[in-house]
């Protein structure tokens, strides 16, 4: 696929999320005006929108256009955002900067911070229950499923309470796996399933394909937010540079090394390829996104 076309279509996946993003919040002129602003400045800062991508590049696969496929990255966009807000907390990663601008409690105060998150996951599954699209009840049903475990204490949030219980200790290449794939590969998998779910053409023939690919990819996308802490500038990042050994977070840098995370993130770069083989255009999007996971810069 040529670049420009790949850019073309993520520009364009990337402007309808944000309208419609901006369409489902409360308008910030709403009652209480404050959590109604502060959840505005979370969602709509600049994000990459990658799930959102992931989204909309499964359901492209199986036939489904960015349209139809729209609500269902807003939901991700939706959990993501307020997984941030909480993860930049004080009683958590106590990070001031975020997407280039100061993080919410920092903006606000910790308490509407705490509440931007706790009114942004609702407002998440809000979108999936009740999104104008043709999308069956039966399946948005089952994305509703999929997002639930993926966000819950088996999936994102049990990712990021190992994270705090490990600060200090040291971990095995298997556990820091584990939180890993926990943390941020649930919201990844659960991405891919549940655009993929948009399209009528998806079976259960590519499942373990689809699976198998998104796994590697959260995975590697949490490596590289590894590698890039130690060696990316805050300005590039957008956030605070160098945290987790400031902080003492074992991750597969502060585990293994810079060149034997790379090594891994390589790794993980094949196995996405053997998967993307195997799925429609050999992964169409997907593939470029992949290119983008395991070579981005911020
Ligand atoms: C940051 O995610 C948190 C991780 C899971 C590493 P992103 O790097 O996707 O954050 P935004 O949405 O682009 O700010
Ligand atoms: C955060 O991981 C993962 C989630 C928010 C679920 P990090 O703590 O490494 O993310 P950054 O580096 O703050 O973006
Ligand atoms: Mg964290
Ligand atoms: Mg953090
Ligand atoms: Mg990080």
């Amino acid at each position: 696929m040529s670049p420009n076309l790949f850019d073309q279509w993520r520009q364009g996946v990337v402007d309808q999320v944000e309208r419609r993003l901006d369409q489902c919040l409360p308008h910030s002129g709403h009652v209480p005006t404050v959590l109604h602003e502060a959840m505005h400045y979370a969602v709509k800062s600049p994000g990459k929108r990658i799930r959102s991508l992931i989204v909309c590049a499964a359901a492209d696969l199986f036939g489904c256009d960015v349209e139809r496929a729209v609500h269902s990255a807003v939901a991700l966009e939706l959990i993501h955002a307020y997984s941030l807000v909480h993860d930049d907390l004080p009683c958590m990663d106590d990070d001031d900067l975020r997407r280039g601008q100061p993080t919410v409690h920092v903006a606000f105060d910790e308490a509407t911070a705490m509440l931007v998150g706790d009114a942004l996951q609702p407002l998440a599954f809000n979108v999936l229950a009740t999104q104008d699209t043709t999308i069956s009840p039966e399946t948005r049903l089952q994305q509703i499923q999929l997002l639930s475990e993926a966000a819950g204490s088996l999936g994102m949030v049990g990712g990021q309470a190992i994270d705090l219980a490990q600060v200090g200790l040291r971990m095995s290449q298997a556990e820091l796996e584990l939180m890993h794939s926990k943390k941020t590969g649930a919201l990844f998998l659960a991405s891919a399933e549940i655009g993929a779910l948009c399209g009528l053409a998806y079976e259960e023939s590519y499942q373990g394909s689809l699976r198998g690919c998104a796994r590697d990819l959260g995975l590697g996308f949490q490596v590289i937010d590894d590698i890039l802490d130690a060696s990316s500038p805050s300005e590039v990042l957008g956030k605070s540079a160098g945290k987790d050994l400031r902080d003492n977070k074992p991750t597969y840098v502060t585990s293994f090394g810079l060149i034997r995370a790379q090594e891994l993130a390589r790794e993980l770069a094949e196995r996405t390829e053997e998967n993307l083989l195997c799925l429609p255009r050999s992964g169409g999007y997907l593939r470029e996104i992949a290119k983008f996971v395991f070579n981005r810069v911020y």
